[in-house]
């Protein structure tokens, strides 16, 4: 085996203007699954990130929120990280641009440019808010387009009729702050000397370290020529004061970057043996990437390694851009619900959900992707747990049954192996980015062990005298394959891999343990592993996340960078409003329904087909269900007063199948069965032992 390879990965530092959506979650997700890929193939491989506090944006939020700005990054960070954790994101560290370390990075670096000659001061006229006491960035101007005549156009283009121009060009121009019309007033202003670094850019940007369609973009903008880049604002600004120049300020993006490196150099701070420079000097064979969106590539490919080149760093190895997530084909919109918050998903779903599901979609290229919510539901169920799932679950009873331990031989070495080598070209996808085809080969493995599996029919077998051996090869062998697809998922659903870790009772499930057989090991009673997503849990997350639009009212722009093509394409802070109509109390006699009421109910006839105690709960059972179909269902019932598990095995119950699953302490319950009771003694409904699990009770 070759040496484990160092790496360091960043994704975009989020603003901390405002919270964390999954849009953004995209990105750390996609980062997440590259890092922990890279561990699980024995890479050395660290993971840092921070928030981006600096600039006007988080001033004006904090101001509005009456409160200071360092406080009000601070709840940011609180929150940012609560996120990135709810999303199993493993940052080695989360940390904040407004740190010291941040600060004397920024002023090295500054005074590297400086002493190299790439810093120029020039006065600029600029736009002024009298009343605020502010310069205003072009896009804090508003005003009539000078082309078209659309009213409230910002200042750098209209977005009616696509006319660029300059801010002055306005009609009655006012700021965004005041509405005070705006007055011209000169300043003094820190440019990097960009052009200098043209042909070093030229290239840099086609070394590799760029998707191909991103250097095609760029050479386009290098062939017209760089501009010096504005990188100082005036007072009043939340940021650094540059040094030898009071009242200025670097501008947020000239830190942010630098934010990476801060992150880093705290982490190593606390971390015996991480060396900084082994990162980040220049020649430093530790490899360095970024994973970012597209909005940003003109920051990260051509500011930054230019900057980073001048004052003798490490240039990055790579820089990753992504497409934007959209929500049901549309971009996320609060009133539809869909501009749907990190936090409020998780209130709903579990992460691994959405994991999987932007695996399942996203490829190296910088194409948006768009998370359909029926389809996401479809696709979690049909994929991970009818197909993987389903494999353990099918198996793992049987095994339990003939004692708990995996049979000593492999049934079937062949498929065995071609599971194990199908681990090489699913490692090239994942190294590669291609995530969504390295889900489809594997979903194409699960299929395969589901159809050997089904071939076979253990459950046919296990019927028959003197087949007990047969029954324990079979099943040890879909374990076996299960085993294997784990590994392969366990970047995308950590948890999942985690669970079937203990469940195996194996140390750990990695790329590296990919060829081990585990012939005659001793394995754990099977617990579910993932319950299915209903409809209904989408539905009440697109409504609370409506709801959610009345207290976090918007998030202003970030600062834009009034000088890109990106930036002119932000999307504009839309005006929010919206209203919460509380429904009316049901004023019908509800002493009768009719039919169509209760043809609501989908009842099902649904076997036992396990039933345990549920620690800590003196009322629940916990049943796991067939429903037919291959599928089951877990539900807690509270009827231990009156049964013990063993008495309800292999009974067929009624189940409400189609009622919202509930979140319950010791995990969901999707359905309910029935049962009659008069508060005293209870008895549970059952259905002819005859009919096939499944049918429809009406
Ligand atoms: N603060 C800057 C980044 C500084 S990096 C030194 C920034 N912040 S952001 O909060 O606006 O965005 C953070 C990341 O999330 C960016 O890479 C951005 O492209 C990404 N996304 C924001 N909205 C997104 C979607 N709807 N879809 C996918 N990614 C999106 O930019
Ligand atoms: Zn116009």
């Amino acid at each position: 085996m070759s040496a484990p390879r160092k790496i360091l990965v960043t994704s975009a530092l989020p603003y901390a203007n405002g919270q964390i959506h999954l849009g953004h979650m995209m990105e750390q997700i996609q980062t997440d699954i590259w890092v922990r890929f890279q561990k699980s193939m024995g890479n050395h491989c660290m993971y840092v990130c921070a928030d981006d506090t600096h600039g006007t944006a988080v001033m004006l939020r904090a101001e509005k929120e009456g409160t200071s700005a360092e406080s009000w990054i601070k709840k940011m960070n609180a929150d940012h990280k609560a996120d990135s954790e709810g999303f199993l994101i493993g940052h080695d560290n989360y940390y904040s641009t407004h740190s010291s370390e941040n600060k004397a990075l920024s002023e090295l670096i500054y005074a590297r440019l400086k002493a190299n000659g790439h810093i120029q001061v020039k006065t600029i006229q600029q736009l002024y808010d009298p009343e605020k006491q502010i310069f205003l960035a072009d896009r804090f101007v508003i005003g009539t387009c000078p082309k078209c005549k659309a009213v409230d156009q910002y200042g750098d283009a209209c977005e009616k009729c696509s006319a660029t121009y300059e801010p002055n060009e306005l009609i009655d121009p006012r700021s965004v702050y005041s509405g005070a019309t705006p007055i011209e007033k000169a300043s003094e202003h820190y440019f990097f000397d960009l052009p200098q670094f043209q042909t070093m850019l030229q290239d840099w940007t086609r070394s590799g370290t760029l998707q191909d369609s991103v250097a095609n973009k760029l050479a386009e903008w290098l062939d017209v020529g760089l501009q010096a880049w504005d990188i100082s604002r005036d007072a009043p600004y939340f940021g650094f004061e540059i040094p030898d120049a009071p009242g200025k300020y670097f501008y947020v993006w000239l830190d942010a970057p630098i934010g990476y490196m801060a992150s880093f150099q705290n982490l190593c701070d606390r971390t015996d043996g991480l060396d900084f420079d082994a990162y980040w000097a220049k020649g430093a064979q530790a490899e360095l990437y970024h994973f970012i969106g597209k909005d940003i590539i003109n920051f990260h490919a051509l500011f930054w390694p230019a900057m980073l080149s001048s004052a003798n760093f490490k240039t990055p190895d790579g820089v990753f851009a992504h497409g934007y997530v959209t929500v049901n084909g549309e971009k996320m919109s609060k009133s539809r619900g869909t501009f749907i918050m990190a936090k409020t998903y998780l209130k709903h779903l579990s992460p691994e959900y959405l994991r999987y599901y932007y695996a399942a979609k996203l490829g190296a290229g910088v194409e948006d992707i768009d998370l359909n919510l029926e389809d996401f539901a479809q696709r979690v169920n049909s994929d991970l747990v009818n197909k993987v799932v389903n494999i353990a679950s099918r198996c793992a009873g049987f095994v339990h049954k003939a004692g708990g331990s995996l049979s000593t031989t492999v049934a079937e070495p062949q498929m065995l192996a071609d599971f194990v080598a199908a681990g090489s070209s699913i490692s090239a996808l994942f190294e590669k980015r291609e995530y969504s085809k390295a889900v489809r080969e594997i979903m194409a493995l699960a299929d395969r062990a589901n159809e050997y599996i089904q071939a076979q029919a253990p459950w046919s077998m296990a019927k028959v005298d003197g087949k007990a051996q047969e029954v324990l090869d079979v099943c040890s062998m879909g374990i076996h394959l299960f085993r294997l697809i784990t590994i392969y998922l366990g970047p995308i659903v950590p948890e999942l891999n985690a669970k079937v870790v203990a469940f195996l009772q194996v140390k750990s499930l990695n790329f590296t343990d990919a060829d081990q057989t585990l012939t005659g090991h001793a394995i754990a009673a099977f617990k579910p592993l993932l319950t299915r997503i209903d409809m209904s849990q989408i539905e009440a997350l697109l409504a609370d996340s409506k709801a959610d639009t009345l207290i976090e009212n918007g998030q202003p722009a970030a600062e834009p960078e009034p000088t890109t093509a990106a930036a002119k394409k932000a999307a504009k802070p839309a005006a929010q409003q919206a209203k919460v109509s509380t429904k009316p109390a049901a004023t019908e006699d509800n002493s009768v329904i009719d039919f169509n009421d209760f043809a609501k109910i989908d009842l099902r006839v649904a076997k036992v087909i396990q039933a345990d105690h549920v620690e800590g709960a003196d009322k629940l059972l916990q049943l796991q269900l067939d429903v037919g179909n291959g599928e089951t269902r877990q539900v807690f019932s509270g009827i231990k007063s009156r049964y013990q598990p063993e008495e309800l095995l292999g009974k067929n119950l009624v189940l409400v199948y189609n009622l919202a699953p509930r979140k319950m302490r010791f995990g969901m319950s999707e359905g309910m069965v029935l049962a009659a009771g008069d508060g005293q003694e209870l008895w549970i409904l059952e259905g002819n032992s005859a009919t096939p699990p499944g049918t429809k009770i009406s």
